[in-house]
């Protein structure tokens, strides 16, 4: 199960140019760590295969203090396992290290030998993407499909689920010909004793069913036709929580990052017409303080409403001449990216008029950073209800450097990570 925590950067390109990039955490050597390798003094030159690093990721160097350090050295020390004068070293493990700027990185153990056998690593680190990931949807089992493993071997499907990084928003998708189900159970106890009770799983008994992964933490499914999943027809994915990192100028020197909250509006009820209470969505406004960055997600059956952004005349008018914008697929993500009102109304039929329309109005900071593990809930998997918990600014100043903030714990980004791509 690889879990990885996401990180935020902002890096200075020029004086001008911001840009901000989706990064990740990796774990170096991944469960092999940062260690001696055994057999094979190229394995951290294979292990950084088919992985393309960006500035603002992240590399942990997992290792017991004593035992190994990291250094960072130049390319010459690098090749010759030369460990005096190294540019920074680092004697405590886990070490992060924020990958903070292009080109060439390269690392080695300074305890005597290690590195001559190959506890060295370099790697090229490359600017980022600047914008937020797709989601992507992940075929269960990849050409195989969803079917009793092969020799019934029960890593099968978790080592299928190892080779990718799912993120909040992204889709599994369980395909197979025969007599299989995918359900989905609610914890590993479950997933380890093939709990097939029906009325503490989740069913889906249709080939080709795409499951959208909505929460952060593990998620296990199970085949519940015989005895397939005790002959290893089970899965269990790992994924993170996403966020939205906004970078908003508010000064000519001062930056602000917010760590945007996500509010479902209306909560339960979604995008609706209101039932009677046309105050409803001015109701739930109520008691919520929205800030620059956050994302409101209107929930509502595709064809039957939909969510346009509308000048202030228009919200009270209930006009859907000359929308700002309009989301007719529901559900519909907005992101606040300025300050002050902003009107939302349904422009079918009189939905508006009904009282389907909401007005929110949207202040800078102050901000408080969340309480670390607050939001972190791995085991849980009911959606996180609407939360502003998850609510941190930094306020940097704008100096020609780049500054990474971690999140570990809190919230992470979604990202386009080439990995998790086929
Ligand atoms: C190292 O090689 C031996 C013999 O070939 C093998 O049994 C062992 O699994 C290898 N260890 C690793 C970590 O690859
Ligand atoms: C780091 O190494 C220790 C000991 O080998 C292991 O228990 C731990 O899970 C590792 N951490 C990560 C993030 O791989
Ligand atoms: C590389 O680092 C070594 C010490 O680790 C130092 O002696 C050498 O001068 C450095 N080379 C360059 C080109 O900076
Ligand atoms: C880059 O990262 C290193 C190691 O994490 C850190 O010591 C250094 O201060 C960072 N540099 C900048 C400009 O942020
Ligand atoms: C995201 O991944 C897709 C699929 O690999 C790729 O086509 C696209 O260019 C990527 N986007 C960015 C911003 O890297
Ligand atoms: C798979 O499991 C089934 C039922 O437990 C058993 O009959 C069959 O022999 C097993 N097949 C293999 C290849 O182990
Ligand atoms: C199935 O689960 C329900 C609810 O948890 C429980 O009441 C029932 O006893 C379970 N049935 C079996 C056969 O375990
Ligand atoms: C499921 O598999 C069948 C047969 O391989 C294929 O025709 C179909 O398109 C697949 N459906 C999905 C949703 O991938
Ligand atoms: C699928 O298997 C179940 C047993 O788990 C059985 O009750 C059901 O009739 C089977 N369905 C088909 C279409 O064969
Ligand atoms: C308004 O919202 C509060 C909670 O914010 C709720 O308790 C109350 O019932 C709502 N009022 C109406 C009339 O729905
Ligand atoms: C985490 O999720 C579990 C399982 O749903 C729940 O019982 C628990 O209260 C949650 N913990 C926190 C801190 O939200």
């Amino acid at each position: 199960m690889k879990i990885i925590s996401m990180a935020a950067l902002v890096v200075v390109l020029a004086s001008s140019v911001l840009q901000s990039t989706y990064a990740a955490t990796y774990t170096v050597g991944d469960a092999t760590g940062w260690t001696i390798p055994i057999n094979n003094t190229d394995f951290y030159d294979d292990w950084t295969d088919n992985k393309n690093f960006v500035v603002g990721d992240v590399l942990e160097f997992n290792f017991t203090t004593g035992q190994h350090d990291v250094a960072e050295v130049n390319e010459t020390a690098y090749d010759n396992c030369i460990t005096t004068n190294p540019i920074a070293r680092y004697t405590t493990g886990p070490a992060s290290i924020t990958l903070n700027r292009t080109g060439e990185y390269h690392f080695i153990c300074t305890v005597p030998r290690h590195c001559g056998i190959g506890q060295k690593l370099s790697i090229d680190v490359r600017t980022g993407p600047s914008t937020a990931p797709t989601p992507a949807d992940y075929e269960v089992g990849d050409d195989y499909g969803w079917d009793v493993p092969p020799s019934n071997s029960s890593e099968y499907y978790p080592s299928w689920a190892n080779r990718y990084e799912f993120k909040v928003g992204d889709s599994a998708v369980f395909n197979w010909t025969g007599n299989h189900t995918a359900a989905q159970v609610r914890n590993q106890a479950d997933y380890d004793n093939c709990n097939t009770n029906a009325t503490e799983i989740t069913l889906y008994a249709v080939a080709g069913v795409r499951v959208p992964f909505t929460t952060e933490g593990f998620h296990y499914f199970i085949c519940t036709v015989g005895t397939h999943c005790e002959q290893g027809q089970k899965k269990m994915a790992m994924k993170i929580v996403s966020m939205t990192a906004t970078l908003v100028a508010l000064a000519s020197n001062v930056l602000q990052i917010t760590y945007a909250a996500t509010y479902t509006v209306g909560d339960t009820i979604g995008w609706v017409i209101p039932t009677g209470y046309t105050e409803l969505y001015r109701n739930w406004t109520d008691d919520k303080n929205f800030l620059v960055g956050d994302i409101l997600v209107f929930k509502f059956t595709t064809g039957e409403h939909d969510v346009a952004k509308v000048t202030e005349a228009a919200y009270n008018a209930c006009s859907s001449v000359n929308t700002i914008l309009t989301r007719s697929t529901g559900p519909a993500r907005i992101t606040l990216n300025i300050i002050g009102d902003h009107h939302f109304i349904c422009t079918f039929a009189d939905h508006c008029a009904e009282g389907q329309k909401l007005s929110v109005e949207v202040r800078n900071g102050p901000r408080t950073a969340p309480v670390p593990g607050t939001s972190h809930n791995t085991t849980g998997t009911p959606p996180s209800p609407p939360s502003s918990a998850s609510s941190l600014v930094a306020t940097i100043s704008l100096v020609f450097m780049s500054i990474g903030i971690q999140m570990t714990g809190a919230v992470a980004i979604s990202h386009n990570h080439t990995v998790c791509h086929r």
